[in-house]
C-alpha cells in the first residue's frame, strides 16, 4: 500500500520508522523539510508552502491510499477536508477542520466537555487582560491557584498555571506576545491536583481502539519547574492508574463525546488524544488533542510492537464497538534533546559548530534516536533549535533498565553535541516506585 506521512518532527520521524517496517507498506512518501524522513522515505516534490489542493492532487495522482497527518497545524486548517474531496476513497488519519476545532480551540472543547458531561476543570472564559487578571486573583485567593490559557493553537506554550500574583502578572505578559494586536481570548481553569498522564486512541465514528497511555514531561526544568514546553520526555506504560482505568476513560470519556461528536453532526477519523489527570475524585480531562503528542509517540510507537499499518486498517473497517487494550510487558522512556533556548527559541544565529555522521542515527536501535531540526550540509546533520532529537529506550525488564540505556544514549550525543538542554529526570518518579 503506498502512504503519505504528513509533518516534520521527531513524532513524525518515529511514524515514518514505524510505518516503513510495516510489511503492508510498499511506498511511503513524506511531505517534510526533515532531512531524516527525506532518508527514509520518497520526498513529495512539492515545496513546503503548498496548498491543500495541491497535495490533495499529488495524493490523486499518485493513487496515494491512506494518509497519515502527524501535527495538529494542517488539520485545524482542513487538509483532510481537501484530501478527501479529491480522493473519496483514500483514507485519512486525521479529523476534518470541523472536529480538529476540538484541539484548535479550548472553548469549543470545554464547551464539548460540558455538554456531554465529561468530568473536566470548572472554566470562564475572558476577552479582556484586565478581566483575565480580576477574575484570575479572586480565583487564586479562593483556590490557592489558577490556571491561564490562551484559546487556539500555542505548541504548548499558551498555558500558565499561576499560583501567586507575581506569576499572574507573567502570564498575562506571556499571552500579550501570543495575542499582539488581536482580541485576546483566555480561559481562565481550576487547577486540578493529581497525577497527569495521556490516553491515546484509534477512532472511526462510534469505535475506538486504544493505543496506550503515557506520562509526558511537560515543564522545561527538572522537577517539574519552569515554563510549559512542547513536551521535553515521556514513558509508557502508566503502572500506577488504578485497576478500572480503561472502563472509567471509555465509559466516562471517550464514549460519550464520540456520541456527542455524532449528535452534532461531526465526524471524527483519526487518533485522538485525551490530556488526563487523575484526581482524588476520579479521572478529569485536562485537554483534548486531535493527533498523536510528540515525544508520547515516540516512547509509545517504539513500546507497542504492533504493525500500525494494521491498526489503522483495521481501524477503518469497523464504525462502532471497541477492541479491548492490549498491554505490551515492555517499558520505553523518551528524552527530548533541545536546543539551549528552547522553548522561546530566540537566539537568531543557526548552530552550525557541531555535525553528526548519518551512522550515528542509522546505529540508533533501542536505544533509538529520532530527530528533526537539523540542516544537512553534505552528508552532516547540523542541529538546530528547538526539540532536535529524541532518545528512546525500552527494557522488557524495568524502566530502570530504560533509563540506564536511554542515559548511555544521551552521554553518546554530548561527546558530538554538548550544548543541548535535557531533563534527567524523567521518569525518575516512576523508578523509586517499582523498586
Ligand atoms: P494544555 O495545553 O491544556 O494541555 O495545558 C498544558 C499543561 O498545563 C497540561 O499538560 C497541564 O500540565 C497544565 N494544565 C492545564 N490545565 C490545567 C488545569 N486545569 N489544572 C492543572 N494543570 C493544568
Ligand atoms: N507532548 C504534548 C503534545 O504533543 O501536545
Amino acid at each position: 500500500m503506498r502512504v503519505l506521512l504528513v509533518g516534520n518532527g521527531n513524532r513524525e520521524h518515529a511514524l515514518a520508522w514505524k510505518i516503513a517496517n510495516s510489511s503492508l507498506c510498499t511506498e511511503l512518501f513524506t511531505y517534510s523539510s526533515s532531512p531524516f524522513l527525506r532518508e527514509i522515505a520518497l520526498r513529495v516534490s512539492l515545496s513546503q508552502s503548498a496548498s491543500h489542493e495541491e497535495l490533495a492532487r499529488f495524493v490523486h495522482k499518485e493513487k496515494i491510499s491512506l494518509v497519515v497527518c502527524g501535527p495538529e497545524k494542517p488539520l485545524a486548517e482542513g487538509l483532510v477536508d481537501s484530501l478527501k474531496s479529491f480522493s473519496p476513497n483514500c483514507l485519512v488519519v486525521g479529523p476534518t477542520k470541523k472536529a480538529a476545532q476540538l484541539e484548535a480551540s479550548k472553548v469549543f472543547a470545554k464547551k464539548m466537555m460540558m455538554k456531554a458531561g465529561i468530568p473536566t476543570a470548572f472554566y470562564e472564559e475572558v476577552t479582556s487582560y484586565e478581566s483575565a487578571f480580576l477574575k484570575g486573583l479572586s480565583l487564586l485567593k479562593k483556590n490557592g491557584g489558577v490556571v491561564l490559557k490562551a484559546d487556539g493553537l500555542a505548541s504548548g506554550k499558551g498555558v500558565f498555571v499561576c499560583h501567586s500574583e507575581d506569576d499572574l502578572r507573567l502570564a498575562l505578559e506571556r499571552l500579550k506576545e501570543i495575542f499582539l494586536e488581536s482580541k485576546p481570548r483566555i480561559l481562565l481553569e481550576e487547577e486540578l491536583l493529581g497525577r497527569e498522564f495521556s490516553y491515546f486512541s484509534l477512532v472511526n465514528e462510534q469505535f475506538h481502539t486504544p493505543l496506550g497511555c503515557a506520562v509526558d514531561f511537560k515543564r522545561l526544568e527538572e522537577g517539574d519547574s519552569g515554563p510549559n514546553t512542547g513536551g521535553m520526555g515521556a514513558y509508557t506504560p502508566v503502572p500506577w492508574l488504578p485497576k478500572n482505568w480503561e472502563g472509567e476513560i471509555k465509559g466516562k470519556i471517550v464514549d460519550p463525546l464520540l456520541l456527542l461528536l455524532k449528535e452534532e453532526g461531526v465526524s471524527y477519523q483519526g487518533i485522538l488524544y485525551c490530556g488526563l489527570m487523575l484526581t482524588a475524585s476520579g479521572i478529569k480531562v485536562i485537554e483534548f488533542n486531535v493527533r498523536f503528542g510528540d515525544p508520547e509517540a515516540q516512547a509509545l510507537l517504539v513500546n507497542d510492537p504492533r504493525d500500525y499499518l494494521e491498526l489503522f486498517l483495521q481501524s477503518f473497517e469497523q464504525k462502532t464497538g471497541y477492541t479491548p487494550f492490549v498491554a505490551s510487558s515492555s517499558k520505553t522512556i523518551a528524552a527530548v534533546l533541545a536546543s539551549q533556548d528552547y522553548p522561546y527559541c530566540t537566539i537568531e544565529a543557526p548552530q552550525f559548530q557541531f555535525a553528526f555522521k548519518p551512522s550515528f542515527f542509522e546505529n540508533s536501535k533501542n536505544p533509538y534516536i529520532f530527530a528533526s531540526s537539523c540542516e544537512k550540509k553534505g552528508s552532516l546533520f547540523y542541529p538546530q533549535k528547538g526539540r532536535v532529537l529524541t532518545a528512546v529506550a525500552r527494557s522488557d525488564d524495568s524502566f530502570a533498565e530504560a533509563k540506564v540505556k536511554l542515559s548511555a544514549c544521551v552521554e553518546k550525543v554530548q561527546k558530538i553535541w554538548p550544548n543541548f538542554r535535557w531533563r534527567s529526570d524523567i521518569a525518575s518518579r516512576v523508578i523509586k516506585e517499582e523498586l
